[in-house]
């Protein structure tokens, strides 16, 4: 909705984005911020400075193109609303995001596929790259690493037909506050787990190697250790493995969270036997992560790469395992802001008391590229 004073909300963009409607994202932040994440397709002006200091003239150097209606970013919503009024003034339709990037970390969209009788619906959290998945096959349907809103997957489930008949999460995550828990809660679903799980709430407990039935579709379970103990990888038949933060389209994951230098080696090592179980898969099979590096557009289409593209791409997947050790300890990415604390409460199984807005801010921080 588009308010009198020049305001527009994160629905409004994600609609306009969902229709192409023509626009300009024009981020104001500092380019530290801008660097650490970003609007798809924004442009920016390093005008944060000025338009602090009430530069009217802050934005004179930036070309924009009067056809198309404006949209200013910034951090929380403040330094773009002087930024509309400055360009409103200059003649544009400029309208300022409300709650600025803290606001968009939660717009999100979705990429689907259809393989066999199986339906997987990829929701992708915009800003962060956070992708979550719905498996649905006749009249039931898996949820994996649900990271937003349970309504939002309530919703297209029943837009599909399914009822949700299992939840569950690749791991504990460290970069954002998991919703599977309320998921469950809210649609009766069973909530799995494998059994190296360690968390202090109750779980459907399931092993290496089992099935589970979704549907007529039989999807197995992958201990895949490394990135976490507890990392699982859900596999469906030859045509997809849900990798988590085991393996990337850019990358694989980092060893290293919560873990000291001699915990980092010894999970790499484990990374790199789960990353080799996962490359001995049928070569046509699809990986789809739980994240992506950059922020994902609004074009519908699936993040994925077959296991055989990803074994020519990726240079890390060809080391040795005393290779793959040296590569992934001296590469190890700077730590996610607050993972001790969404790591924990997420363990926990309740973020009660934390606002997930505050604690999930910036880009994530879970691979090695
Ligand atoms: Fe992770």
């Amino acid at each position: 909705m588009i308010a009198e004073d020049f305001k527009i909300d994160v629905s409004t963009l994600t609609r306009w984005f969902n229709i192409s409607m023509p626009v300009t994202v024009l981020d104001v932040r500092g380019k530290s911020d801008r660097e650490e994440w970003s609007i798809p397709g924004s442009i920016h002006a390093d005008v944060y400075d000025k338009l602090k200091a009430d530069d009217e003239h802050a934005l004179d150097e930036v070309k924009l193109d009067e056809r198309k209606p404006i949209v200013t970013v910034c951090a929380a919503g403040k330094m773009s609303l002087k930024a509309a009024e400055i360009l409103r003034r200059k003649g544009f339709d400029a309208f300022s995001l409300e709650g600025g990037m803290k606001a968009w970390n939660y717009a999100w969209n979705t990429a689907e596929i259809v393989l066999h009788d199986v339906k997987i619906i990829q929701v992708r959290r915009s800003s962060k790259g956070c992708l979550s998945y719905i498996i649905g096959s006749g009249d039931e349907a898996i949820v994996i690493d649900a990271s937003l809103d349970p309504q939002v997957y309530l919703d297209l489930v029943r837009t599909n037909g399914w009822s949700i008949k299992y939840v569950t999460d690749t791991h504990i995550h460290a970069d954002y506050i998991s919703r599977t828990g309320e998921l469950a809660r809210a649609s009766m679903a069973k909530h799995l787990l494998i059994d190296k799980a360690e968390v202090n709430y109750p779980f459907t407990h399931v092993q290496d190697g089992e099935r589970i039935q979704i549907g007529n579709t039989p999807i197995e379970i992958l201990h895949t250790p490394g990135h976490t103990m507890e990392s699982t990888s859900f596999r469906l038949a030859d045509d997809a493995i849900f990798t988590g933060d085991t393996l990337f389209v850019d990358g694989v994951g980092r060893p290293d969270l919560k873990a000291d230098y001699d915990e980092a080696i010894k999970r790499s090592k484990l990374l790199y036997s789960s990353l080799s179980r996962l490359l001995n898969l049928n070569t046509n099979t699809l990986v789809l992560p739980a994240h992506i590096a950059t922020a994902v557009p609004f074009d519908g289409k699936l993040i994925t790469e077959s296991v055989g593209n990803l074994a020519k791409k990726l240079d890390v997947l060809r080391l040795s395992e005393d290779e793959f050790v040296k590569y992934t300890t001296s590469r190890i990415p700077p730590t996610p802001p607050n993972y001790r604390i969404i790591a924990s409460l997420n363990k926990q199984g309740s973020y009660e008391g934390h606002n997930p807005a505050d604690l999930e801010a910036g880009a994530n921080r879970c691979a090695i590229a």
